[in-house]
């Protein structure tokens, strides 16, 4: 890893206000001194985002979001804006995740819109892109990644495109115990890189059944930056054993 090294957890549908705040009571000590070789974000549903801006508030974790909308206000039924997501203290936001896409038709374009939307909110965006089972049978990854990260980001300048985050996560790796094989995830990342002026210095994570076990692997290779972490990151000590792994 050349850059800072980032971890967010992601949360997905999990965590009542008590719940989180409980967590973080596990946590924040812990995560507190890891801060100085490596961010760490905890990216919860929003019902959590007030409780965790209360509970974190002596400490330099941060908060994220794991979605947002594109327009600032208005009659936009049970969505949330950027502006609102700062007002909770919100750093960073998931945007483009395969279970959006997939599930709530989250398309390119509207990826595209909510990245430029945090941007201009001060929000740093963690892009998610990766490939399902059937495309990388068929050899596609590269194209498919390729399409994705230039639909999303293509509009922006190089100067913003270093700014954000980019979570590289293979569908078939979330959630099914099988994690991407580290020197393979690694290519993809490069190529990633390659794939707009700009990118060379954003962060870029893998994600994708990520563990204690495996975490440092990746963490080792060149161009991974550190990690997009869903069920390892759902118990605060496994998280923190996790994010200790890789800074060995
Ligand atoms: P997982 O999820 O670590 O449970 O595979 C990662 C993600 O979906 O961000």
């Amino acid at each position: 890893m050349n850059r800072k090294p980032l971890f967010a957890a992601n949360w997905k549908m999990h965590k009542t206000p008590p719940q989180a705040a409980e967590y973080v009571s596990l946590f924040w000590g812990a995560a507190e001194a890891l801060v100085p070789r490596a961010d760490i974000v905890l990216c919860a549903p929003f019902v959590d985002l007030e409780t965790l801006r209360l509970e974190l508030a002596p400490s330099s974790v941060k908060i994220g979001a794991q979605d947002c909308y594109y327009e600032k206000e208005g009659a936009f039924t049970g969505e949330v804006s950027v502006p609102m997501l700062a007002a909770l203290g919100v750093a960073y936001c998931i945007v483009g995740h395969s279970e959006r896409r997939r599930l709530f038709a989250e398309t390119d374009e509207a990826v595209a819109r909510k990245t430029a939307a945090l941007l201009a909110g001060q929000i740093t965006p963690i892009v998610c892109v990766g490939e399902s089972l059937e495309e990388k049978q068929q050899d596609l990854t590269v194209q498919r990644v390729s399409s994705q990260v230039r639909a999303a980001l293509g509009d922006l300048k190089a100067e913003e495109r270093g700014k954000i985050v980019i979570a590289y996560e293979p569908i078939w790796a979330i959630g099914s115990g099988l994690a991407d094989d580290p020197a393979s995830a690694n290519a993809t990342i490069a190529m990633i890189r390659a794939t707009l002026e700009g990118l060379q210095s954003a962060r870029i994570l893998y994600g994708g059944s990520m563990n204690v076990s495996n975490c440092a692997a990746f963490c080792a290779q060149q161009e991974i930056d550190g990690g997009l972490v869903g069920s390892a990151s759902l118990d605060a000590r496994t998280f923190v054993q996790l994010i200790k792994s890789t800074l060995a």
